[in-house]
C-alpha cells in the first residue's frame, strides 16, 4: 500500500479559524490525508488566512514566499490559500503568487476536498446557499479535553474600521439541532469544555424547537447535556447582551467566569465615529450588571488606537475606561486602515502618535493582567489539564478564569478536572498543587 498523503495546515487569525481549519482537516482526512507539521514533508500545504490588519494580510504573501523552493523541488505539492485573504483577495492571489494552486473562503471549504481532486488551478470564494456545515464529515477524535464550536457566523453590524461583514459575510446562525449534535458528539470523543464561537456570538438566534433561539437558552440547554464541564463563549458584542445572558452567567455553572467584551475605545465620539453604536456609559452600565450576577468574573476587551480622528483626549478617555472597569485581559491594537472599509477613506492618526497610545495602553493593561493573576495567589481554583507541563510530574491547564496553570501532580491525567492550590503567579501563568 503506498503511503498516506500528508497535509499541513498553518492558521492565522481568530478562533474561528482555529475552528475552521480542523474542519478543513477533517474533510481532507476523509481523502485519505493525515496531518504533518512540517510543510517540508507535506503533499499539501494549506494556510488558511486572516484579513483584520495590513500585517496579518502580509504573512500570507511572506509564508508563501518561502513556499517557493519546496514547490520548485516537488512540483506535485498542491497549495492553497483558506480564510479571510481568500476571501478578499480570490483569484489576485493566484495572479501575484502563481505557486498557489487554490483559493477558498471560509464559506466555501466543504469544497475543498472536490477542487483538490478536480486539480488544476481553482479558485471558490462563494457565499453558496447551501449550509457547509451539512456537507462537513462527522467530528474526529480530539487531541484534548477542550473544543471550539462555531454557532454563528458573519456579521452585520458594519463598524467603520472592519474588513470582517466583508470577508465572512452576513451574520447567519446554525440550526439548534447540528449544534446540539456536534456538541454530544465531541463530548462523546472526551471534551468537557466547549467554547461556542461566532464574530458575534452573543447574536445568536438560530432555529430551534418552538422558533428562534437566543445565545443564552442554548447554553442553558447545553448544560443539561452530561459530561460538558465547562462553556465560553466569544466574541461578543456589548449590544447582544441580552438580560437572560447576563442572568446566565449567574446561574448556571458551567458557564465560566469569563467574558470577552470588546469595546474598542472609551471616547464617545471615536465610538460613534466607529458606528458601534454604544457609548462608553452604555459599556460601564453593562458591565455593572454583569458583575452583580457574578462578582468575580474577569472581563477583557479588544481596543483600536489611533483610529481616524482620535485626539489625545479621546485616547485618555479609553485610558480612563480602563481604569475603570479594571480588566483581566485586554488585546489592544494600532488602528490599520483596510480597503473597501468606510474609516479608510479618512485622514489617519500620525504613526509615531498612535505608537505612543499603544505603547501607553498596553502598559497599563498588562499592569491589570498580573494584577487579576496576582490576586489568585493563595485561593483554591479548579484546572482541566490539557496536556503534560514541561518538569516532570508537572500538568498545565486553565483555570475557570482561564489563567494558565502549572500544577505540581505526577499522577495527573490529560483531561482530569481537578481542584488546585495557587502557590505563585509568573509573568504569563500561575502555579499551584493538587488538593483534591
Ligand atoms: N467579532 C469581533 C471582532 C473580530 S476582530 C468583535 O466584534 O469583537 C478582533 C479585533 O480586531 C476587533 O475587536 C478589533 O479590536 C480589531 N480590529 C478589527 N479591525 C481592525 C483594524 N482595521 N485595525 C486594527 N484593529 C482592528
Ligand atoms: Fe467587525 Fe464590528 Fe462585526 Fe466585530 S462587530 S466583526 S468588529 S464589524
Ligand atoms: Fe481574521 Fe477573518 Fe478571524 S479576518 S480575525 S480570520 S474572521
Amino acid at each position: 500500500m503506498s503511503e498516506p498523503k500528508k497535509l499541513f495546515i498553518k492558521t492565522y487569525g481568530c478562533q474561528m479559524n482555529v475552528y475552521d481549519s480542523e474542519r478543513m482537516a477533517e474533510a481532507m482526512g476523509a481523502e485519505g490525508y493525515v496531518m504533518t507539521d512540517a510543510a517540508e514533508n507535506a503533499d499539501m500545504v494549506l494556510l488558511n488566512t486572516c484579513h483584520i490588519r495590513e500585517k496579518a494580510s502580509e504573512k500570507l504573501y511572506s509564508d508563501l514566499g518561502r513556499l517557493r523552493p519546496l514547490k520548485q523541488a516537488n512540483p506535485d505539492l498542491k497549495i492553497g490559500v483558506a480564510g479571510c485573504v481568500a476571501q478578499a483577495e480570490g483569484a489576485e492571489i493566484q495572479r501575484r503568487m502563481p505557486l498557489v494552486d487554490i483559493v477558498v473562503g471560509p464559506q466555501a471549504y466543504h469544497r475543498l476536498p472536490q477542487m483538490v481532486r478536480d486539480g488544476g488551478s481553482q479558485v471558490d470564494t462563494d457565499f453558496p446557499a447551501e449550509d457547509k456545515f451539512d456537507h462537513l464529515p462527522q467530528r474526529k477524535a480530539m487531541r484534548g479535553p477542550t473544543a471550539f464550536l462555531t454557532v454563528q457566523e458573519g456579521c452585520d453590524k458594519f463598524c467603520a474600521f472592519c474588513v470582517v461583514p466583508y470577508t465572512r459575510g452576513a451574520e447567519v446562525s446554525r440550526p439548534v439541532d447540528r449544534i446540539l449534535r456536534e456538541a454530544r458528539d465531541l463530548i462523546a470523543r472526551g471534551v468537557r469544555e466547549i467554547t461556542l464561537l461566532g464574530q458575534n456570538v452573543n447574536g445568536y438566534h438560530g432555529e430551534g424547537e418552538g422558533g428562534s433561539w437566543t445565545l443564552a437558552r442554548l447554553i442553558r440547554t447545553l448544560a443539561e447535556v452530561d459530561g460538558l464541564d465547562r462553556i465560553r463563549y466569544t466574541t461578543s458584542h456589548p449590544n447582544d447582551m441580552d438580560d437572560d445572558l447576563i442572568a446566565a452567567h449567574g446561574d448556571v455553572p458551567q458557564l465560566m467566569p469569563y467574558l470577552h467584551l470588546p469595546v474598542q475605545s472609551g471616547s464617545d465620539r471615536i465610538l460613534k465615529a466607529m458606528n458601534r453604536k454604544h457609548t462608553r456609559d452604555d459599556y460601564l452600565r453593562l458591565i455593572d450588571r454583569i458583575r452583580a450576577v457574578r462578582q468575580d468574573i474577569l472581563l477583557s476587551s479588544d481596543f483600536i488606537v489611533g483610529f481616524p480622528s482620535e485626539t489625545d483626549e479621546d485616547f485618555e478617555d479609553t485610558m480612563a475606561l480602563v481604569r475603570a472597569v479594571g480588566f483581566g485581559a485586554a488585546y489592544s491594537f494600532k488602528y490599520s486602515a483596510r480597503s473597501g472599509t468606510p474609516a479608510a477613506e479618512r485622514p489617519e492618526v500620525m504613526a509615531s502618535v498612535a505608537d505612543s497610545r499603544l505603547q501607553a495602553l498596553q502598559a497599563l493593561v498588562l499592569d491589570q493582567q498580573r494584577s487579576a493573576q496576582h490576586a489568585m495567589v493563595g485561593k483554591e481554583v479548579n484546572v482541566l489539564y490539557e496536556k503534560a507541563g514541561r518538569f516532570p510530574g508537572q500538568m498545565v491547564g486553565k483555570s475557570d478564569h482561564l489563567h494558565a496553570v502549572h500544577v505540581d501532580d505526577p499522577t495527573g491525567q490529560i483531561s482530569e478536572l481537578v481542584r488546585v492550590r495557587v502557590l505563585a503567579s509568573a509573568s504569563n501563568s500561575l502555579s499551584a498543587v493538587r488538593i483534591s
